[in-house]
């Protein structure tokens, strides 16, 4: 965060020279507890879209290591230019099948002439390569016939420049796994795997696998670090994971079936991602799930984190923006049974069946996994039929457990009315709803819970942006308009936190090269990342939450866009700090005088503003043009005068005596 100190600006000397436009008194009343914030408020949805999984966060270098791509030479090419026109003269690759379980293929070799022949995996868009680090190479083989004496693996950029090297002598005729390093010489965005032979023969190969040490906590099979500090940075209260419309599949065949996410890596079965085809104008026929970032390490995240777990589950029903496959009811058990069995994984001891595989996992802990989601944007009474029956087995045998239900993929309308209608008469817990919504409609709905049923079910904001063109538009931008209209929207979510109990925004991330949907809260290539004007909204609110809600009124009335200025206000009973956030989605100055009320304060205090005078400002891989900046102010007698720049977000601090 960017921090650039102001000091001592008296609160007169902020008015004066301006000619802004002076609104009423905002009085912020510390002594009047409207609610109590939840750690969960601000949360972050890890959806598996735009290569967030495989190619972006789980930090694995080779592109279908385990050829088991449905073209399962995709990614991989050999001498004389590419696959299809192989130099037969000096060696040949082919995938074989043979009748293992799960990733039953693997890839025999044949060396005619060593000094001709090699493979080449292209990696993700390329591979990301940093001078001076180590990369951890490893890979299964065994040799058939010949007198294979070595395999050379090589870094090398798109020149043919060889960046780092090393060799390994296989030495059994069996399956064996053997591992190296790479140290590179150079970095570079886009670096391949160069696979070369000493010796002629045959040799099979399999699970080629190349990491940087270099992963977030150093852990092997691990995650991209910038990717996980930057989700760090936000302090989220809840990790969602791992979709999205990925939970339900395009076909319940290729549903996200946790228990195949979990075990040894290599008997994780692949799977096509349903995003590989959905957009015919962005296609990625490159995208699938290996699930090496399977649920396990979706739970050790939450865990790295601080954040709730909270995993969302199939529930039966295949997505119904495409086929809407259902289960038949008296089908749905083993659905049910995942359900009960991932609670015991997560929480359960190590003599259970799957608390013992975590357990062997690496985790003898359990996770403490409180919530679990039925489903993700289902719709009709299909779904509160299957809601129904999920509910009652899981509270059957977890009745601690919190059940996060949804009313489906709009924010209003038939099917949202018919799903929270019947949810509340279930009393459901917790429901999930959904916008994808123009910034406008951000605008105008920030006072949306003011008036919701306080004795109706909680609510999970769980998807949600400001998409600047359409729903699913490629134009859409991560521009400061869309940011400013969650921050204004965000405020109305806060001030009614009594009910809203979660948020999060959707998607989370994307490859600037392999995206799929636009907006996301984060981008990046192969070796860097960004965050977005509306991540540093995110990061605002949630870092500056408090422990509960208090009033922020102006002529007695909460802000929600009386002339474009939005508003709520917390305490932070561990600080002490009464903070307050207001938007400005004018393109006017303002100043705004505010009152602290229920006690004195401090003389000085901060105010952190996000703010551009360009609503098309976006930030970049090489530039920040919206980042917060943060500047003293000084408290006279309870009462500040704040400048509220034109499309600005501030948020203010002060402490209590
Ligand atoms: O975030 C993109 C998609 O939007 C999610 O998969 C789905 O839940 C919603 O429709």
């Amino acid at each position: 965060m960017t921090k650039s100190i102001i000091t001592a600006l008296a609160c007169m000397a902020l008015v004066s020279g301006t000619h802004a436009q002076q609104s009423g008194l905002l009085r912020v009343k510390a002594d009047e507890i409207m609610a109590e914030m939840q750690p969960t408020m601000y949360g972050i949805f890890f959806e598996d879209i735009n290569f967030a999984a495989d190619g972006g966060l789980y930090a694995e270098l080779v592109k279908n290591r385990s050829f088991e791509f449905t073209d399962p030479m995709m990614g991989w090419s050999q001498p004389a230019t590419d696959r299809h026109s192989l130099n037969k003269n000096s060696g040949s690759a082919s995938v074989l099948k043979p009748t293992r379980e799960h990733n039953p293929r693997f890839c025999r070799i044949t060396v005619h002439d060593d000094e001709k022949y090699h493979l080449v995996n292209e990696g993700f868009r390329g591979m990301g390569i940093k001078k001076g680090e180590t990369y951890r190479l490893s890979f299964s083989a065994a040799l058939k016939e010949g007198n294979i004496t070595g395999v050379r693996f090589q870094l090398t950029d798109t020149t043919g420049q060889v960046l780092a090297s090393t060799s390994v002598s296989p030495d059994s005729t069996g399956w064996k796994t053997y591992t190296s390093q790479l140290v590179a010489g150079k970095t570079v965005p886009k670096a391949q795997l160069k696979i070369s032979f000493t010796g002629r023969g045959t040799l099979d190969m399999d699970m080629v696998s190349l990491f940087p040490a270099n992963t977030w906590k150093n852990r092997a099979n691990g995650l991209r670090k910038d990717l996980v500090q930057l989700l760090y940075d936000l302090k989220p209260g809840f990790l969602r994971f791992p979709g999205g419309c990925i939970v339900e599949g395009r076909t319940l065949e290729q549903r996200y079936q946790w228990k195949k996410t979990v075990g040894p890596t290599e008997q994780r079965e692949l799977l096509i991602n349903r995003w590989n085809t959905e957009f015919a104008h962005r296609p990625t026929p490159d995208y699938y799930q290996s699930f090496g970032l399977g649920f396990f390490e979706y739970f050790q995240l939450a865990e790295d984190l601080g954040a709730e777990p909270l995993p969302i589950l199939n529930c039966g029903m295949a997505c119904q923006f495409n086929t809407g496959e259902l289960v038949p009811m008296d089908e749905l058990d083993p659905y049910i049974q995942d359900a009960l069995d991932l609670i015991e994984f997560a929480n359960g001891t190590a003599d259970s069946h799957w608390g013992k595989l975590r357990h062997d996992m690496g985790h003898p802990e359990p996770f403490a996994m409180k919530y679990i989601g039925v489903g993700n944007e289902q719709w009709g009474p299909e779904y509160i039929k299957r809601y129904k029956a999920f509910e009652k087995a899981i509270k059957e045998k977890y009745p601690e457990m919190t059940i996060v239900s949804g009313s489906g993929p709009f924010a209003e309308g038939e099917h949202f009315e018919y799903g929270t209608d019947e949810l509340r008469k279930l009393r459901a817990e917790i429901v999930d709803e959904h916008y994808y919504k123009p910034p406008a409609w951000f605008r105008d709905n920030a006072g949306r819970y003011d008036s919701y049923d306080r004795n109706g079910p909680r609510i999970f904001a769980g998807e949600y942006a400001a998409q600047s063109v359409a729903i699913a538009s490629p134009e859409n931008r991560n521009n400061w308009e869309c940011a400013l209209s969650e921050a204004a929207f965000i405020t109305g979510l806060e001030r009614n936190a009594d009910i809203v109990h979660l948020t999060s925004y959707a998607p989370l991330m994307a490859h600037v090269e392999g995206w799929q949907w636009t907006p996301d809260l984060i981008w990046f290539d192969n070796l860097r990342s960004y965050a977005t004007p509306n991540y540093y909204v995110q990061q605002l609110f949630s870092l500056n939450k408090g422990t509960h809600v208090i009033p922020a009124t102006l002529g007695g009335k909460a802000l929600t866009g009386q002339d474009e200025l939005y508003a709520t206000a917390s305490l932070d009973r561990n600080t002490d700090d009464i903070i307050l956030k207001i938007v400005n989605t004018s393109g006017r100055q303002r100043q705004q005088e505010v009152l602290f009320e229920g006690g004195n304060v401090q003389s000085e205090g901060s105010v952190t503003i996000l703010q551009n005078d360009d609503l098309q400002a976006e930030n970049t891989l090489n530039t920040a043009n919206v980042t917060p900046v943060e500047k003293e102010i000084e408290v006279r007698n309870n009462k500040v005068n704040i400048a509220l720049a034109p499309y600005s977000f501030s948020v203010v601090r002060v402490g209590r005596k």
